[in-house]
This record gives structure tokens, sequence and C-alpha cells, in this order.
């Protein structure tokens, strides 16, 4: 608990809807400049876990940390700083229907009213062309988009304000493999380019093997367990094993050419 490289520490949360209980006494910590996956059946309150991480949700009992300060109690000007050091990408992909590409990217830019409009053009396109969208599409509307270039363009809106940590909800969710590699190549792109921290949802394997320096697996309403993706597959605990023997399945039979991580998880 309270390491420095500590980006945020959750400690002894408790999540309750009514008498529905979500999390009980969970904990979790995530290290600068890692990509933590978070794992867990629909329902588990991954979601859930990551609105309060944003201070959307306050839970019931417990801590959430985010760059060394409490996430409640905290002054409007502190939650607007932890808010612009911070960028997601919500699972329903979530850019505001009324608004063109263009204005869904600026938005989070204008709200600061520190850049002056030529300014956040560039911004504008720079973030563009990182997630891979020509300027001839920023001026569609959302209603326009295919379900890929929805997602890029919220990744690019996310990615708006520079932020130090980056949430991700299922960020490859309904796409097929192509698109999800792709998505996945960007966001290793970024990683390398950026100084990044990413907390993602996802029950893409692909995904997951791709991206996490560490998954945290949520079950039983609380972390069971943390660690590399060769340490999480050695767990014995039904719900690990059984999540990942689907996954496993689903990847041996869709492309029997790529390598098995099954059999050679050291590299991993
Ligand atoms: N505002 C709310 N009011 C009542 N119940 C809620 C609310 N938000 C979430 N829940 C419940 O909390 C539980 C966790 O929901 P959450 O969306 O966090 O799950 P999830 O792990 O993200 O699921 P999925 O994999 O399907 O996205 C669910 O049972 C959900 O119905
Ligand atoms: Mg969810």
């Amino acid at each position: 608990m309270n390491h420095a490289s500590d980006i945020i520490e959750i400690e002894g949360l408790q999540t309750r809807f009514g008498q529905h209980i979500v999390h009980e006494n969970l904990n979790l910590e995530v290290k600068k400049g890692e990509v933590l996956t978070l794992v867990g059946g629909s329902g588990s309150g991954k979601t859930t876990l990551l609105r309060q991480m944003l201070g959307l949700e306050y839970p019931a009992k417990g801590h959430v940390r985010i760059f060394g300060r409490s996430r409640y109690n905290d002054s409007l000007t502190l939650r607007k700083s932890i808010r612009n050091r911070t960028g997601v990408l919500f699972q329903q992909g979530a850019l505001f229907s009324a608004l063109t590409v263009y204005d869904n990217i600026a938005l989070p830019l204008r709200e600061l009213r520190v850049f002056d409009e030529q300014t956040i053009h560039d911004l504008v396109m720079i973030k563009l062309n990182m997630v891979a969208i020509g300027p001839e599409h920023t001026h569609k509307m959302p209603a326009n988009l295919s379900g890929g270039m929805i997602k890029r363009v919220s990744l690019a809106r996310a990615l708006a304000l520079d932020p130090e940590l980056l949430f991700l909800d299922e960020p490859t969710a309904g796409l097929d493999p192509e698109l999800s590699q792709s998505f996945v190549e960007i966001i290793q792109d970024m990683r390398n380019k950026l100084d990044l921290t990413i907390v993602m949802v996802t029950h893409d394997l692909d995904t997951l093997v791709g991206l996490s320096d560490r998954i945290a697996v949520l079950a039983e309403k609380k972390v069971i367990a943390t660690g590399s993706l060769a340490r999480i597959c050695n767990h014995t605990h039904p719900f690990i094993k059984n999540f990942f023997k689907n996954i496993q399945d689903k990847h041996q039979h869709t492309d029997p050419r790529k390598p098995s991580w099954k059999t050679d998880p050291t590299h991993l």
C-alpha cells in the first residue's frame, strides 16, 4: 500500500446499489506507466469500478486515491485538475451525437478556455492523425461512422488533453479481428510515444495479450488475483480457469496459425 509508484490506490472498497452489494472489501493498485487490465464476469462491477476511479460514482465504504489524492472531500479545482489529467473511452463509445467528429474532440479543449481556435484546430488534427482518421471525416456526424471509427474518434477525444492516465472500457468489443488488431496497434504506438498509464477492461484475448502488463481479476465482489498473464493463467480459481479456458478455446479455433500462448506462456 501507498507505494510512490502507485497512481491509483483502492482500499477496502464496498459498493452497493440498494441491497445489491457489487464490491466488498476490494483492494487494487495501479502503478505508474503500466497497462492494467481488469477482467471479470458480466455484471461483476468493472465499469462501476472505473467510474469510481474517475470520481463519477462514490463507494459506500473504502478509499480511492488517485495521483496521491483522495477522490473524496476534494475541491472543485482539484477535481478539475484530476479530470484534465485523465482520459476515458466509455464502453458505449459515447460520442455526443449532435456534434461532428471535429467538435467532439475539440470539446474538452474548448472547455479548458485556454486555447484559441487555431490551436484547437491543430490539436484536433494531431489527435485524429494519431488514431488514423483522415481529415475527410472531421465533419461527419457520429451516426454516420462505423463502429471502429466511433471507437477511434472516442479514443482521440480521450487523448485530447494529453492525459497521464487513460481508462478504456472494452475498447475493442464489437470490432472484427482486423479492426481490433489495428486498435491494439494504435494504443501500443501511443504508449511508446506518450507517458501513459492505462486501466483497461476487456474480455478479448488478443487485446488482453497485446496490451497488458498486469491483469486484475474481479470475482466474488473483489480482486481475487493480480499479476502477469502467465501467472494469472496458472491460478486455480474456477472463475479464472473457466475465463481463460474459454478464450483459449476461441483463440485456437479462430486462428490455428497463431502461436499458442498456452504452450509458451513465458513470452508473455
Ligand atoms: N446506477 C446503478 N443502479 C443500480 N444498479 C447498478 C447501477 N450501476 C450498476 N449497477 C449494477 O451493478 C452491477 C455491476 O455493473 P457494471 O456495469 O459495473 O458491471 P460490468 O462488470 O461492467 O459488466 P459488463 O461486463 O456487462 O459491462 C450490475 O449488477 C449492475 O446492474
Ligand atoms: Mg461494463
